[in-house]
């Protein structure tokens, strides 16, 4: 069995990646004597583009129906993706939205998938696990606010609709710089920032790692 974790970060070690390591911990655990292997995938060491709307994945008898054609760096991790037993995805929120890498890494998992019939049915080979870890800045009553949630209910729902619902977690009112004093940005509290830090990213941590060791049941 093999699950995968999609940074959609391009800090490797920082709010995102930490949670999506945890979430992996919780699939280990839970797996327990099972074969498991897992997988963080790094978007931003990656060259590749959004869709390229060619629709060789629609192409009636095409070689490449049901799957992406172009040839970049993501065409083997897609080709793996499809026999994949679970993904997990992660992204800082970057102007109320999934970043752009993701945005792009999403169009080409997605759309291949998607049937152009009456319906819109899914060819998706395997309707795996799911789940999709945000982080941000904006505290949860901003978030609430600023309707950051159905921006991101629309991803959510294709991915729903490709493989399945997906568990989903937010972090809010993230560390965002390793030392506050250094960098404009008096917009914030760096003591509360601390504080939140120190005592609500723990918490964040174990809710990762119970998202992970739900995954697969
Ligand atoms: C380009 C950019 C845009 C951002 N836009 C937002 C935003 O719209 N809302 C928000 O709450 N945080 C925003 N942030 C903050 C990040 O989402 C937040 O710090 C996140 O936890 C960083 O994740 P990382 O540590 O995994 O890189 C932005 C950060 C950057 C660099």
């Amino acid at each position: 069995m093999k699950v995968y974790a999609i940074n959609g970060s391009p800090r490797k070690n920082k709010n995102t990646a930490t949670l999506l390591q945890k979430t992996l911990d919780g699939v280990k655990y839970s797996a327990k004597d099972k074969e498991l292997e897992t997988e963080i995938i790094n978007l931003y060491d990656l060259n590749y583009t959004g869709c390229k709307s060619c629709f060789a994945c629609k192409r009636l008898e095409g070689k490449s129906y049901g799957k992406c054609a172009v040839k970049d760096d993501i065409y083997e991790i897609l080709e793996k993706l499809s026999q994949a037993d679970g993904i997990i995805f992660g992204t800082p929120v970057y102007l109320g939205n999934i970043t752009g890498q993701l945005q792009s890494f999403l169009e080409r998992l997605i759309f291949p998938y998607l049937v152009y019939d009456k319906n819109y049915s899914t060819i998706a080979p395997k309707k795996m696990p799911t789940a999709f870890i945000y982080t941000m800045n904006v505290p949860e009553e901003i978030m609430e606010k600023m309707n950051y949630l159905s921006t991101f209910n629309g991803m959510e729902s294709a991915i729903e609709h490709i493989f399945t619902k997906p568990q989903v977690m937010y972090s809010n009112d993230t560390y965002q710089f390793d030392d506050y004093s250094k960098y404009k940005a008096d917009a914030f509290s760096e003591e509360k920032k601390a504080a939140h830090r120190k005592i609500q990213f723990p918490l964040d941590c174990e809710k990762a790692f119970e998202i992970g060791a739900n995954l697969i049941k």
